[in-house]
């Protein structure tokens, strides 16, 4: 089977690409990445030279582009990962927002249906269910959770899943949408908490944390999200939306303290700041579909995914050192500028 994979070289995508493309040696798989700052091919180098892996630069928005490559290359199944997905940078510029997660999902999805795919998958996220309330412990979202959002990125990510459940419904196209939790480990762009944090106590600078810290979020390490993914667009029903978590929710707080204490770092380098706007609460998921459905079981629980994680991140030091110079951005160039020429 041919498989496109889009945002490839983004932090899930690329822990996605290691997954597949080493445990399917007879499956094709061909990464379609804008580049953006959040894409990095420094993350694959593992993969480069792998007969059942290739690279493509493109947007997914581009629609002859994406028309012409799904012609030429007559895909089984899409994977959509790419997507802008920063909930702060969706605060100061809603219209790429837009443009990236809402308009390239209908344009993968028109050339899906134009060549007949088997399956078109739709990597969405627990923000499109809003936020909960601290003092509620027994609420979590389940697959039937109105959707409500809050910020102009969950705002775009619920739009994208409305355009996939109507090209199900209106065109027949074989779909499936998960939506996830917070996800951590190898590879995360460091704008995101975690890595944040690590990065910025390894250096010994101040670690921003927003309004007062309690804000609640559900860590899944981004492995079990490749597993939970594989299992969906193998064995997952059709037309079906399958939430993914692993009941591990923490503070802010207690993720900034559990950093600094396995860095040996002061608890003096946390600073408040001001809030996010609009900041959600709490998010907390229900995965019981998913694990009773299709057995998926995750591995790793918060302590010992986040010890493999900072492990990972003082182990590949040069990997984020590049992305805070900036230097990661000439890598492209480097590799396949002369390719392109
Ligand atoms: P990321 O920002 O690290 O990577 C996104 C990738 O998409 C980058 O490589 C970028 O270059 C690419 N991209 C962006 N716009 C593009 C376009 N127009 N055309 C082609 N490529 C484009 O994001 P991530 O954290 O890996 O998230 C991947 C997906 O998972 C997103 O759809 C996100 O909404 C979803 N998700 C993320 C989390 C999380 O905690 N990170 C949780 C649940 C769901
Ligand atoms: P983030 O990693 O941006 O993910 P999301 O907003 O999609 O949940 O943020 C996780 C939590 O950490 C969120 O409640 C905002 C908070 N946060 C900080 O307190 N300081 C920071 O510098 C960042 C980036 C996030």
């Amino acid at each position: 089977m041919k498989f496109l994979v889009t945002g490839g070289a983004g932090f899930i995508g690329a822990n996605y690409m290691h997954y597949v493309v080493n445990k399917y040696p007879e499956d094709q798989f061909v990464n379609l990445d804008l580049l953006t700052y959040a894409g990095n091919l420094e993350s694959l180098k593992d993969l480069e030279g792998k007969p059942n892996y290739s690279f493509v630069r493109g947007d997914i928005a581009d629609r002859p582009f994406i028309m012409d490559l799904f012609e030429k290359e007559k895909f089984d199944v899409v994977i959509n990962f790419a997507a802008e997905s920063h909930v702060d940078r969706s605060v100061k510029d809603p219209g790429l927002f837009v443009r990236s997660n809402v308009l390239g999902t209908t344009t993968l999805m028109d050339a899906a249906k134009a060549v007949g795919v088997k399956r078109y998958h739709q990597v969405s996220t627990d923000e499109v269910y809003g936020d909960l309330p601290l003092d509620r412990p027994d609420l979590f979202f389940t697959e039937t959770t109105p959707l409500h959002t809050s910020s102009p990125y969950s705002s775009s990510k619920a739009g994208a899943d409305l355009f996939v459940m109507a090209y199900h419904r209106t065109f027949g196209l074989p779909v499936t949408i998960s939506r996830c939790s917070n996800n951590y480990g190898p590879y995360q762009f460091p704008e995101k908490l975690i890595p944040l944090m690590i990065s910025r106590a390894l250096a010994d600078e101040a670690l921003p944390v927003y309004g007062t810290g309690e804000n609640v979020r559900d860590w899944l390490h981004v492995h079990d999200h490749c597993v939970a993914i594989d299992l969906i667009v193998r064995n997952g029903r059709v037309g079906e939306v399958y939430n993914i978590g692993g009941h591990n929710e923490r503070t802010n707080l207690e993720v900034v303290k559990t950093i600094l204490r396995a860095l040996d770092k002061p608890e003096s380098l946390i600073h408040f700041v001001t809030d996010r706007p609009g900041h959600d609460m709490r998010y907390a998921i229900d995965p019981e579909k998913i694990e009773t459905e299709l057995g998926w079981v995750p591995e790793y629980n918060f302590d010992t995914g986040i010890a493999q994680t900072i492990q990972w991140y003082l182990d590949n030091r040069e990997w984020w050192e590049r992305i805070v110079s900036g230097e990661y951005q000439n890598y492209f160039e480097k590799m396949y500028g002369e390719r392109l020429a």
